[in-house]
């Protein structure tokens, strides 16, 4: 029987998720495909009650259903409560929607695959940006044992919610270069840096030397954050493997195969 799968959003088209996982369906030899559905906000629910009577397995979730699509879900896994937003839903056979987050799962192990050794416990973490994908970060950071998470956003109201949740320190946008030395591992989670829109002013020059860099945003590939980074012999990790990562325990709850993040599929989703 084939399964099916897909991502709901409005809009939708812009979404990696169909190429990541028909790559994965055809190089496990599975019978099943991934579609995308434009879904507006208003029919929501309507739309999601089409995919179970389709027989879906479950689907992503992205901007803007994140938060709205909890309501409709049966059930939340401990992450997707935390964090207060979910990206993965899983169908069971009686249509029952469980709601999860990957976000969190992608962010930890593209680092842990680029470095293995990398102890989250070691030095603080420093976390730049309170939206969404900061959530996500600060809730794994949290659980791998982080002994101080050092939040800045420029809305500091933001900063402030995400600190009464997860017991963040807070620190002043105008003073984010004062963290860099504290700090064991820096995180960019804001759009800046991304192509089209300014650089993230941060001065690496103080960065303890045994600091990681990394950075959400993936186009491009190298930011100028990390590109600074390198340039000061630390070590980086680039978005692009959060967003590969996080589609793997989707997948697997789906289709049955918990599947590899290959250098193809980087290639694949970089062209
Ligand atoms: P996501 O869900 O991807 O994290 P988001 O919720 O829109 O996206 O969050 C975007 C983050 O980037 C926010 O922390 C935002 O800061 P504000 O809370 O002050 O809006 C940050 N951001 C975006 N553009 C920025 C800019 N030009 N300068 C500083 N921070 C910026």
């Amino acid at each position: 029987m084939t399964k099916k799968a897909g991502v709901i959003g409005h809009p939708v088209g812009h979404s990696k998720s169909p190429l990541i996982h028909r790559y994965w369906l055809e190089k496990y030899g599975i019978a099943g495909n991934y579609e995308t559905y434009d879904i507006a906000p208003q029919d929501l629910q309507s739309g999601v009650k089409q995919l179970i009577d389709q027989g879906l397995s479950g689907f992503n979730v992205t901007i803007p259903h994140k938060v709205a699509i909890m309501k409709l879900c049966d059930g939340l896994s401990p992450e997707a409560q935390q964090i207060g937003a979910v990206n993965t839903v899983v169908i069971d056979k009686a249509g029952r929607l469980e709601g999860r987050n990957t976000d969190g799962f992608g962010f930890i192990r593209n680092i842990t695959e680029t470095l293995p050794h990398f102890d989250f416990a070691a030095a603080p973490a420093l976390v730049i940006g309170a939206g969404g994908a900061a959530r996500a970060i600060i809730s794994a950071l949290s659980a791998k044992g982080a002994p101080e998470i050092i939040l800045c956003n420029r809305t500091r109201e933001k900063a402030e919610s995400l600190s009464r949740d997860f017991g963040c320190s807070l620190e002043d946008w105008d003073k984010l270069q004062s963290a860099v030395p504290l700090a064991g591992l820096i995180v960019n989670t804001t759009s800046l840096g991304m192509t089209g829109q300014p650089d993230l002013d941060l001065d690496l020059s103080n960065a303890p030397r045994s600091c990681v860099v990394s950075d959400i945003v993936y186009h491009p590939l190298e930011t100028p954050l990390l590109q600074r980074a390198k340039a000061r012999n630390l070590r980086t990790v680039s978005g692009i493997g959060m967003l590969l990562h996080q589609a793997r325990p989707a997948f697997e709850a789906w289709f049955g195969v918990f599947p590899d993040v290959t250098d193809e599929l980087h290639e694949l989703v970089l062209s």
